[in-house]
């Protein structure tokens, strides 16, 4: 039974058709003092799939309460499907006192699952800290499919070094294209993101900025306006995982963005393309 954390229903709903498996309808409370209360009312069978976004401190509490009340209601064999893993960008202790953060969370969510399975986490180290089998999916070829056909003399662009396998992969899955990437930096202090050449021509042609996670939109909002001042025809931002908080979309409409193409791993506006096809093979 695909079991939905309420942050990854459409998700959740999109798997359970590929895979044919039945989908469970948790009910998700609050009681008067702000506790969440996840619950699996009419779940049965031996075999839950878990599946649940954590973009929020509220969405990995659900996840670790549908964990368990799945197991309370007899599944032996459970699965936790985390399509959007949160904290993985703390992947170390960044200073004196600070916690492993990501490694704190995956070893939570190790408690009462069999095995866990990622979808394009920020760090690929994050997998080492569950004490679980984990599967590593990576959903980037998704992205091809709803850009336009027509796209002029494509270049698929990283806003930095660490997202050109991405950007190479969107290109190879859309059939057509070059790759090049940027250098950022970010400035500690500020946040504020500054990138610089890529060399590669961009004048009247279209450029498709692909990353990891749009997360603030400072980096995809400040490589987006730096290509339209070189003259791009189109600009449009990519990603697998579209957080967009706060003012992420102003920001990139602000940049001349031309549209912005994310999955459903975080449920919003521009989920575009589903990852449940590349789940379902995963959980073959
Ligand atoms: C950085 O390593 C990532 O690939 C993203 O570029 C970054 O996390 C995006 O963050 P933001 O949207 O806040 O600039």
């Amino acid at each position: 039974m695909i079991v939905p954390g309420s942050s990854s229903q459409f998700l959740a709903a999109a798997l359970a058709e590929e895979t044919g498996r039945p989908l469970a309808t948790p009910t998700y409370d609050r009681f008067p003092d702000g506790e969440g209360l996840a619950a699996v009312p009419e779940f049965s069978g031996d075999e839950a799939t878990v599946v649940a976004a954590t973009d929020s401190d509220e969405a990995w509490v659900e996840l670790l309460q549908l964990q368990d009340a799945v197991r309370e209601a007899g599944a032996t064999d459970v699965t936790t499907v985390v399509p959007y893993m949160g904290y993985a960008r703390q992947d170390q202790s960044f200073g004196d006192g600070e916690p492993v953060s990501a490694r704190a969370m995956a070893r939570a969510v190790s408690t009462e699952t069999d095995r866990v399975v990622l979808v394009n986490p920020h760090e690929p180290g994050v997998a080492d800290f569950y004490d679980v089998p984990v599967e590593v999916v990576d959903a980037a070829s998704a992205l091809a499919d709803p850009l336009p056909d027509d796209l002029a003399d494509p270049l698929f662009l990283a806003p930095d070094e660490g997202a050109v396998d991405i950007a190479q992969t969107v290109r190879d899955a859309y059939g057509d294209g070059e790759t090049d990437y940027f250098e950022k930096h970010r400035d500690r202090d500020t946040g504020e993101i500054e990138v610089s050449p890529s060399d590669a021509p961009v004048a009247d042609r279209d450029v498709v900025v692909v990353d990891d996670i749009v997360a603030t939109g400072s980096t995809m909002s400040e490589s987006v306006a730096v290509l339209n001042e070189r003259g791009a025809a189109r600009v449009l931002a990519a990603c697998v995982h579209p957080m967009l908080a706060a003012n992420a979309v102003t920001k990139l409409r602000g940049a001349g963005v031309d549209r912005i193409v994310g999955t459903d791993t975080i449920e919003r506006g521009c989920s575009v393309v589903s990852v449940a096809p590349v789940l379902a093979d995963a959980l073959d």
